[in-house]
C-alpha cells in the first residue's frame, strides 16, 4: 500500500490566501505583489541550497517579503506583520481535508513533506485542522536543504524504510514533481491552473486538476 505525501504550500494550503485577506489594503499592485513574494522565497531557497548555505523558510518568507515591498513601494509597509502572520494560518484549499479524510478512511498513509519550518508548517495545520489526517509532517530544517535535493525525499523513505516506487508524492509545484520523480517517487501534479508542462526528462505518473481527482487516480 502506498504512502500518500503531499507538499504543503500552493498544494494543501493556498499561499495567495494570506494575500487575499489583504488585496483591497494592498492597491492595485496586490496581485503581482503577492507573484513576487511567492517567486522570491522559493528563489533564495534554491540560491542557497546550490551554494551550500541555509536560512529557515521562515526567514526566507521574510526576505522575500521585503523585498516584494521595496519593488511594489504603492503597497503599505504597515501590513508586513499582518502579511506574516497570515501565512502561519493559510486557508487550506476546500479539496484538501476531503481528500485527506478520504485516504484516511481508506486506511492510507498520509504525510506532508515541505520546505515550511516546523513552527510554520505545525501552525499553518493546525490553523486548517488537518493534524489528525496526517501521520506525519516532514521538514526540510531536519536536513538543513531545500527541495529538490534526494536528501530531502529520503525523510520519507527513512522514515517509513519503505522504496521511492512505495510513495506517491503530490505536488502542484511542478519543479517539486521533477525532484520527486528523479528521486523514483509516483508523483502526481496538481496543475490547478492549466499551466504549460515542463521538465520533460522527468515526466508526472499523472496530471489532474485537483486534490479530488487524486481518490479516482488512487482508487
Ligand atoms: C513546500 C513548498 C515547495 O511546501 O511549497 O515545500
Amino acid at each position: 500500500m502506498p504512502v500518500y505525501v503531499f507538499d504543503a504550500y500552493g498544494t494543501l494550503f493556498d499561499v495567495h490566501a494570506a494575500m487575499a485577506r489583504y488585496r483591497a489594503a494592498c492597491g492595485p499592485d496586490a496581485d503581482r505583489f503577492s507573484d513576487l513574494w511567492r517567486t522570491k522565497q522559493l528563489e533564495y531557497t534554491w540560491t542557497l541550497t546550490l551554494a551550500g548555505e541555509y536560512r529557515d523558510f521562515d526567514t526566507l518568507t521574510e526576505l522575500a517579503l521585503d523585498f516584494a515591498l521595496a519593488r511594489f513601494p504603492g503597497v503599505d509597509k504597515s501590513l508586513r506583520g499582518q502579511l506574516l502572520d497570515a501565512y502561519l494560518t493559510l486557508d487550506a484549499y476546500p479539496d484538501a481535508r476531503a481528500t485527506l479524510e478520504a485516504l484516511k478512511a481508506r486506511g492510507d498513509k498520509t504525510a506532508i513533506l515541505t520546505n515550511g519550518s516546523p513552527r510554520m508548517v505545525n501552525a499553518a495545520v493546525e490553523a486548517a485542522r488537518i493534524g489528525p489526517l496526517l501521520d506525519e509532517v516532514f521538514s526540510v530544517d531536519s536536513v538543513k536543504m531545500f527541495k529538490p535535493r534526494a536528501e530531502v525525499y529520503a525523510l520519507v523513505t527513512t522514515h517509513f524504510s519503505i522504496k521511492p516506487a512505495d510513495v506517491v508524492f503530490v505536488s502542484s509545484n511542478r519543479w517539486d514533481v521533477m525532484g520527486a520523480t528523479k528521486f523514483g517517487f509516483r508523483c502526481l501534479w496538481i496543475n490547478r491552473a492549466s499551466n504549460p508542462d515542463e521538465y520533460p526528462d522527468a515526466k508526472p505518473a499523472a496530471v489532474l486538476r485537483d486534490l479530488k481527482a487524486l481518490l479516482d487516480f488512487a482508487a
